[in-house]
């Protein structure tokens, strides 16, 4: 089931193995993803320091919406109805699902009887009296791709970014960015430029995700930069890394140590 693992230059984001058990021969998203299932019985949580990554296609996620339908809460039923186009409604449904089905696969439950809440500003988490194990996730998706990481005690952010649209990057960074940040961006060649813009909004997104409240001014108050810095200690036990993706996407994990 791990196919991949790479070591990291910071202790706090030491390994981190790619796993992909529900959608076997699809396409990835992450280069090194695994072309194999495994068996969601054998699945153990990550050891400290380390993350799993799970990538799926929800286009090709197995089953159909009706079956997805009962492995979600009742408020996530809701909100699937409530999709008025069916694409986005049979994404969002698979990714509900695949989420439930990982995490309920770790905690050894049904993935509709897997409790999740919402932390303090927003961030989904597992309730604390079926999370014995003290895992931490966050969930991507971008078009029919989505991304997961699971890490143990320590809280974990992860997105998945497609290229921003063409033109739209000089203001967000203007907005978004540490003047070290588009420093770095004017000094590369300009066909270079939206790609390395894309790659510090990704690494901004997963470090407001670890931290829990999404992308505030605090996420854009310090510098992460593009990939090529590598793994950054942003302080406050905040970690950030791109992971090597594929097809122009970029994507980053972020990991929040708890003192
Ligand atoms: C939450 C947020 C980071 C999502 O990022 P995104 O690129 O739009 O979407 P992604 O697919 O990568 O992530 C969505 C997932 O993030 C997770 N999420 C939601 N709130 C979160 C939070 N506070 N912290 C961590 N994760 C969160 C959820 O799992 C969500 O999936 P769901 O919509 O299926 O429930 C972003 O929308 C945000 O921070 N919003 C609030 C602040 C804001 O609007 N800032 C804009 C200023 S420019």
């Amino acid at each position: 089931m791990i196919v991949k693992s790479r070591t990291g230059t910071m202790n706090c984001i030491r390994t981190f193995s790619v796993h992909a058990l529900a959608c076997p021969g699809r396409p990835n998203t992450l280069k090194g993803g695994p072309r194999t299932a495994g068996s969601w019985e054998k699945v153990e949580p990550p050891v400290p320091d380390e993350i799993h990554l799970w990538q799926a296609d929800l286009d090709a996620f197995p089953g159909d919406a009706g079956i997805w339908l009962r492995l979600v809460s009742s408020a996530e039923q809701d909100r699937a109805r409530r999709f008025v186009f069916e694409e986005p409604r049979r994404r969002y449904l698979a990714a509900k699902a695949w989420t439930r089905r990982v995490l309920a696969a770790y905690l050894k439950l049904s993935p509709r009887d897997t409790p999740l809440t919402a932390g303090a500003h927003g961030k989904p988490q597992i309730a604390a009296e079926a999370n014995h194990a003290d895992l931490r996730f966050s969930l991507s998706h971008c078009g029919r791709f989505a991304l997961l990481a699971v890490a143990i005690g320590d809280e974990v952010g992860v997105d998945l970014q497609a290229p921003l649209p063409e033109g739209s990057w000089p203001a967000v960074a203007e907005r978004c960015f540490t003047r070290e940040e588009r420093e770095c961006v004017r000094l590369r060649p300009a066909a270079a430029q939206a790609s390395a813009c894309t790659e510090i909004w990704t690494r901004k997104e997963a470090a407001g995700k670890a931290l829990g409240a999404g992308l505030t001014p605090r996420v854009f108050s310090f510098a992460v930069g593009p990939a090529s810095w590598g793994t950054i200690d942003c302080g406050e036990g905040l970690c950030v890394r791109s992971l090597p993706s594929q097809d122009r996407f970029a994507a980053a994990v972020a990991v929040q140590q708890r003192s």
